[in-house]
This record gives structure tokens, sequence and C-alpha cells, in this order.
């Protein structure tokens, strides 16, 4: 008989957010402030993915993200999803979908946009809830998938 282990422990209470591309684990982990976060995170990356190829899984004890977070995780990878785990248990999902304005994250793809050349965080509107299409406060210009980068 086969036993299947997790590859990453199972948590008490907390937040699973799994189906993360392997390439975007460190910026999610940016974004969400874990650096700064003192209870339990666990990781795993470069795990079998079918949909993906290849995975990455984050686990946070005791933190159960607000929504204005969670939608943050989908400018990065609109493909997470989030497990709530209360006592071992799986109480609920939630899926990221993209937020109408943020701040930070990305960067202005506009090269004399002044957030590229003073100390301004930049800020942006969301023009379409399918795809990344985000128009810049400061210069309106638009960044899009392609000309993406992150801060
Ligand atoms: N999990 C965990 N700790 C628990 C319970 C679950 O870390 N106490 C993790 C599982 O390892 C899994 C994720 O939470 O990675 C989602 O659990 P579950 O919904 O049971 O798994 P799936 O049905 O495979 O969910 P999905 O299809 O969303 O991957
Ligand atoms: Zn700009």
């Amino acid at each position: 008989m086969k036993t299947k282990e997790l590859v990453v422990s199972a948590i008490e209470n907390g937040t699973v957010i799994d189906h993360i591309p392997s390439d975007k684990l460190f910026q999610v982990i940016k974004i969400l402030n874990l650096e700064s976060c003192t209870d339990q995170v666990l990781f795993g990356n470069n795990l079998e993915s079918q949909k993906l190829g290849k995975k990455a899984i984050i686990k946070v004890q005791n933190k159960f993200f607000e929504t204005d977070d969670i939608n943050k995780i989908a400018i990065v990878c609109p493909t997470a999803t989030l497990t709530i785990i209360k006592d071992y248990e799986v109480v609920g999902k939630r899926v990221p979908s993209l937020p109408t304005e943020f701040e930070g994250i990305v960067k202005c793809y506009n090269p004399k946009c002044i957030t590229n050349h003073e100390q301004v965080t930049p800020k942006f509107r969301v023009l379409d809830s399918r795809e990344i299409k985000l128009q810049c406060h400061y210069c309106q210009k638009i960044t899009k998938e392609e000309t993406l980068n992150f801060l």
C-alpha cells in the first residue's frame, strides 16, 4: 500500500495559498508582507502540479487575510487558490480577483513616469477585470501583461 504524505505539513489554523506558479512564489511572499510575519510560515516550491507544471504552496499559521490582500495576489498569479483552515479542517475557499485600484507592487512601464524617477509609490487603476490593464494614476499610461514588471 502506498501512503501519501504532505510535502508541506498540515496546519492547525490559518491559510493555505496553493496553485502558485513557481516563479511567482517570492512575489506573493512580498505582496502579503510575509517577511514580517511572526507566526509560522511554511512553503514549498517546485512541487509537481498537473495544471501548472511546477507550483509553489504557502501555509501561514493563524492568518486570515483581508479581501484587499487576497485580491492583490491576482495581479501576480490569478491561478492561486486560498483555503481557510480551522482546527485542521478546511472551512472555506477563496479566490483572488483583480482589485479596482492598488498601490505599489508593479512598476509603471513609462520610463518618463515620475514614479520611475522620484520616491513616489506607483498607483494604478485596473481597467479590465480579466486581463492586466493598469492605468497609472500619475502619467495615465497603461501597463499590460507584456510590459508588466514588479517593483
Ligand atoms: N491543508 C493543510 N492543513 C490542513 C488541511 C489542508 O495544509 N489542516 C492543505 C492541503 O494540503 C491542501 C490545501 O490545504 O494543499 C487544500 O486542502 P483540500 O481542500 O483538502 O485539498 P484539495 O481538495 O486538493 O483542494 P484544491 O483542489 O483547492 O487543491
Ligand atoms: Zn506612470
